[in-house]
């Protein structure tokens, strides 16, 4: 029996693959390489040593999964494929509710076909809008997402929930990620945004190695700590934990569930980047500049019930967040660019 990855060639998916292999797992990817490389592939098979099966295909491709499914013994799908830029979202609409509302209504109905009736869903904290009080608890008033990533993320939730009603006989677990940071220990994969970055920690990263000028921060008039945003970091290899956690308790699950996975402690943006300082020795410049559209100011997670049930917490604390960010960005100043 496998896994099916999808999405598995980036960011999230490539360090979960990695943990999966190492506990293992046989596993299946499916991607089709539009914000990834292979190269990602080809160095957890480096780390691990193990193969990994790589489909290049879309989710939105029925011929791709109905050729994956019959080749392959599937017992679960862990779903990353998807577009994540908030800010290209308000600009391409379509493309991205086609890849990830359409795309995982095709996979599913693959699924179903399949008789594959396991299924773990990368949703985001974005869900819980404006948060009304934190810790966010997964009971929090959902809704009033200002961007259509974020609307994507909260319309696949809300099919899961009907679907989950119409098919009893599927499990599915929806796993809502705060803010993902790090690399793996290695400095072999980490995260490649392409251009220039739009979340904090791969700008500051490439502040500290000179490639980009100066951070913009935007706000220092929040009220919080100290005036700049305040979000829930979590190492992305905790994360990549949690979906194995979640892949355990799938097997036992009746239903659908859903858990927040974050540290549940708050860092502000400054925060962050006097911790970068000093884990990189380098200095990064940066400049107050007004708040960006969208934003909230401050956010953290509740994870009590993801410890509870999957007996899942975040072991890397913010220094071993640091250290590993900074690894991969100075072993890899281009990415995964040769
Ligand atoms: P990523 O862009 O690095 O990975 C997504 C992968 O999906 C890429 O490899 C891409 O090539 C692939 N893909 C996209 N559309 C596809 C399609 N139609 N068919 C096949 N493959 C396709 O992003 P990530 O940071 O690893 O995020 C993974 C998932 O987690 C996404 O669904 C994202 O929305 C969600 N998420 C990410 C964050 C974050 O901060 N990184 C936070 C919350 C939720
Ligand atoms: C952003 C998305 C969110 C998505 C998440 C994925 C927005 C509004 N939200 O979350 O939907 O799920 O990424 O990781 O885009 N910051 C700066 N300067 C920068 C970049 C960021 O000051 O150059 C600040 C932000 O204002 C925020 C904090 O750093 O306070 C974190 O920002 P970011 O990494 O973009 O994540 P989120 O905004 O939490």
């Amino acid at each position: 029996m496998a896994i099916l990855v999808t999405g598995g060639a980036g960011y999230i998916g490539s360090h979960t693959i990695l943990a999966l292999l190492e506990q293992h797992h046989d596993v299946v990817v499916l991607d089709n390489l539009v914000n990834a490389s292979d190269i990602a592939l080809q160095r957890v098979e480096k780390i691990t040593g193990r193969n990994i099966n790589f489909y290049h295909g879309d989710i939105n491709e029925r011929s791709d999964l109905q050729k994956l499914f019959s080749q392959n013994n599937i017992s679960a799908v862990i779903h990353f494929a998807g577009l994540k830029s908030v800010g290209e979202s308000v600009k391409k609409p379509i493309e991205y509710y086609k890849n990830n509302v359409s795309g995982t209504l095709v996979l599913l109905d693959e699924m179903r076909r399949a008789q594959v009736k396991k299924f773990i869903f990368s949703s985001s904290a974005t869900v819980y809008g404006t948060p009304e009080s934190v810790p966010l608890r997964e009971t929090s008033r959902i809704g009033g997402t200002t961007n259509p990533y974020g609307t994507s993320k909260l319309m696949v939730e809300q099919i899961l929930q009907d679907f989950a009603h119409a098919q009893p006989e599927f499990a599915i677990t929806i796993l809502r990620y705060f803010n993902p940071v790090g690399a793996h220990e290695s400095g072999l994969v980490g995260e490649d945004p392409g251009g220039i970055p739009n979340n904090l920690m791969p700008y500051i990263s490439q502040v500290a190695s000179g490639k980009l000028q100066q951070l913009a921060i935007f706000g220092d008039d929040y009220p919080t700590i100290d005036g700049t945003g305040v979000r829930d970091y979590i190492h992305v290899m905790d994360l990549a934990e949690g979906h194995l956690k979640a892949l355990e308790q799938i097997h036992k699950q009746q239903g659908i569930k859903t858990y927040n996975l974050g540290s549940g402690v708050g860092y502000s943006v400054l925060q962050m980047l006097k911790a970068f300082e000093k884990a990189s020795g380098r200095s990064v410049p940066y400049k107050i500049m007004p708040r960006r559209d969208g934003d909230i100011a401050e956010c953290w997670a509740d994870a009590q019930l993801a410890k509870e049930e999957l007996g899942w917490t975040a072991q890397r604390d913010l220094d071993d967040m640091m250290r590993d960010t900074w690894n991969w960005q100075k072993k890899n100043p281009a990415g995964f660019q040769p």
